[in-house]
């Protein structure tokens, strides 16, 4: 392959870049079967995350796995595109943090993952789909149908108590799974009850597509659960555009991350054209505020008045997971410089 084609593929090996998007072409094969390629993977293993144990849904005894302690609060990671548990940045790091959270004593929950590789390929096979359209519709409902069935059988087998228990946190892709899971679950329920949180992390921004065609009905929105809290690092790039949640916090404004661009000027230029180190910061971000507390995000109309005034709302919250739930808003903070992520 000459250094020039290498290029123009490097980008498709990265996490989520938009224009490989348009590599899926038409004609007829198969799509992933789901029950065989969408699984749910609980840690046993505070010490070790790398332990995990298949919860499968058509085995009503993997519920009764005696390591799958009851009546706990739960958490739900799902990733996005090309990606899957095991990925680092997300979410990796982040099933790291809570297990470390729940070996200190001070967190108590079930921690749980939700895998779809197969069909969180973009871009997909040749041939799966006709349009890009068609694969998002057709892998966001087909995932959030199942992991909503997951959800139910979890609390009718008692390892959550209540719904409301239950914390869904998606990555890009993974952010428009859980909209859709916990949509799924108010369904199921006949509108009575919903998922108690559901986090997107840079929710991926299927708007551009979906405008139009699909009505916005597969957005993650803040009626998906009691709480909704998104955080936008990419915004109108990889990222949504726009406050959905019932909480929106804007790390660096929400568009470009400072922590992506103090490397040099080729990263500088890859990081402007596809926002892939922005969009996946988010996940470092993440994992970060579950053992780290001391982040607080400000409430304001912009970053610029965040930018100009400072925090002079008492209405700040505390950035990430330890956000108070009965914040609402707009939330504005400067993220402090860590490592950037790889994007190759
Ligand atoms: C962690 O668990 C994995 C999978 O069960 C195992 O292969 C590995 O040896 C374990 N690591 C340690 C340090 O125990
Ligand atoms: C069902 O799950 C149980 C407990 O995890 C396991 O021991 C058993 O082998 C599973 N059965 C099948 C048919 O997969
Ligand atoms: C959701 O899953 C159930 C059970 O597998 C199936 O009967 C139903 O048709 C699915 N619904 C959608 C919209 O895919
Ligand atoms: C926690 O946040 C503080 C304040 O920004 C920072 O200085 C510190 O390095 C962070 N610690 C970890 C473990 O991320
Ligand atoms: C948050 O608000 C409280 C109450 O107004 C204030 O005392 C505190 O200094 C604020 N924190 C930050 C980081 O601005």
């Amino acid at each position: 392959m000459s250094a020039a084609a290498l290029k123009a593929v490097l980008p498709c090996l990265s996490l989520t870049v938009w224009f490989c998007i348009l590599l899926s072409v038409t004609s007829a094969q198969k799509k992933p079967e789901d029950d065989a390629t969408i699984r749910l993977f609980y840690y046993p293993n505070t010490k070790n995350a790398s332990e995990r144990i298949d919860v499968n849904l058509a085995n009503a005894s993997s519920f009764q796995n005696e390591k799958l302690v009851k009546g706990k609060r739960a958490k739900i990671m799902v990733h996005g595109a090309n990606s899957f548990c095991e990925s680092e940045n997300f979410p990796m790091l982040s099933i790291q943090a809570y297990l470390t959270a729940k070996a200190s004593g001070k967190e108590d929950y079930n921690v749980f993952c939700l895998e779809y590789r197969e069909l969180a390929k973009v871009p997909a096979p040749l041939g799966v789909y006709s349009t890009f359209t068609e694969q998002f519709e057709y892998v966001v409902n087909t995932v959030g149908n199942k992991t909503a069935r997951f959800i139910m059988a979890l609390e009718s087998n008692g390892v959550v108590p209540e719904l409301s228990q239950v914390h869904l946190i998606g990555h890009s892709l993974g952010g428009q799974v859980v909209g859709t899971t916990g949509r799924i679950v108010q369904e199921m329920n006949n509108y009575q009850r919903k998922v108690g949180r559901i986090t997107g992390l840079d929710v991926m921004n299927i708007f551009l597509v979906y405008k139009n065609v699909l009505k916005l009905r597969n957005l993650i929105d803040s009626s998906d659960a009691t709480f909704v809290d998104i955080i936008h690092t990419n915004d109108g790039q990889i990222g949504l555009q726009g406050d959905y949640g019932k909480v929106d916090f804007y790390p660096d404004g929400g568009h470009h991350q400072t922590s992506c661009t103090q490397t040099g000027p080729i990263e500088n230029l890859i990081e402007m054209t596809t926002g892939a180190c922005s969009h996946i910061i988010v996940g470092r971000y993440w994992a970060g505020s579950i053992n780290n507390r001391t982040l607080t995000a400000c409430k304001a109309d912009s970053y610029e008045d965040f930018t100009d005034s400072g925090c002079i709302s008492d209405n700040n919250v505390t950035f990430g997971e330890y956000v108070s739930l009965s914040a609402f808003g707009k939330f504005y903070l400067d993220h402090p410089l860590i490592p950037a992520p790889s994007i190759f």
